[in-house]
């Protein structure tokens, strides 16, 4: 296998030498690479479904190796991997920052967004906007606080969109497949260094990113129930922002009774007050 290993390698170094930056690797040759290197997805968090052929590429996801050390030292190994990404760091505008997920690396429960907007992308964390004053409000409503709990994305980097004449981005778009599968190593090093009871996926993205992106059509299949990543519960609820555009007493009754189930299966104490609660 390592003859077969050395002789791939060459030939790509040979036609990289010719110019070609890019091969086509089918499902099967992919699989039989992963077995050969010994690679399997770690925390249980499967790999995105291929993309379609048009889609626009940000390049082979990364390999991301953990150093030995307590939960501190993964994670700053892993921010400084992160921040340092030649990908990562190409697809921010200049002053903008790459953005890895913030909190308690003892979290029972990490939620999982979508990707950075306009105001995360100038603190460098996630859910600092309008979006994540809600969020916040709905973790505070569960009897915690921010930093209880982990707040990762699937993307960690804002979106592209094409800017105004002022050169400023106003609105965002959902990451396309190629990048939510660039980043995914990254998510999934998250939940291997903090090792969460139960993950919550916020909105669809989220959704798509953690159990596939071809694992279910509409949010409304999957919302509201458990599922299993890798022995892991994982909840899919709404996007705080959807709960935004949408503020009506069922939206928000909705995902307040996800959060409840939440907050059972992590085992904390729900009061009748909390039970009758409103966001
Ligand atoms: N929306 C997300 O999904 N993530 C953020 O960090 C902010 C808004």
């Amino acid at each position: 296998m390592r003859n077969a290993l050395n002789a791939l390698t060459d030939e790509l170094r040979r036609l990289k030498a010719c110019g070609v930056d890019r091969v086509a690797v089918s499902d099967d040759g992919l699989k039989a690479l992963r077995r050969s290197a010994g690679r399997q997805p770690s925390a249980g968090v499967p790999e995105p479904a291929p993309e379609p052929a048009a889609a626009p590429s940000s390049g082979a996801p990364p390999e991301v190796v953990l150093p030995e050390g307590d939960k501190s030292v993964r994670w700053a190994a892993l921010r400084q991997r992160v921040l340092d990404d030649p990908v990562c760091r190409s697809k921010v505008r200049p002053g903008k920052k790459v953005v890895l997920g913030v909190g308690s690396l003892d979290a029972a429960i990490m939620f999982v967004g979508e990707a950075p907007g306009g105001e995360e992308e100038v603190q460098g964390e996630p859910f600092v906007g309008p979006a994540g004053q809600l969020l916040n409000r709905m973790i505070g409503g569960m009897g915690l606080s921010r930093a209880d709990v982990y707040i990762g994305n699937i993307l960690n980097w804002r979106p592209d969109l094409p800017t105004g004449p002022d050169g400023v981005q106003t609105g965002n778009r959902p990451p396309t497949e190629s990048e939510m599968a660039y980043c995914l190593p990254f998510l999934r090093a998250q939940v291997e260094i903090v090792n969460p009871r139960l993950l919550v996926a916020l909105g669809a993205t989220a959704a798509k990113g953690l159990l596939g992106t071809r694992s279910f059509g509409a949010l409304s299949e999957v919302r509201g129930r458990w599922h299993d990543l890798g022995g892991r519960p994982l909840m899919v609820t709404y996007h705080p922002s959807y709960v935004l555009r949408n503020p009506t007493n069922r939206t928000k009754r909705l995902i307040w009774e996800d959060l409840l189930k939440v907050m059972e299966r992590a085992n904390l104490a729900v009061s009748e007050k909390q039970r009758r609660f409103f966001l």
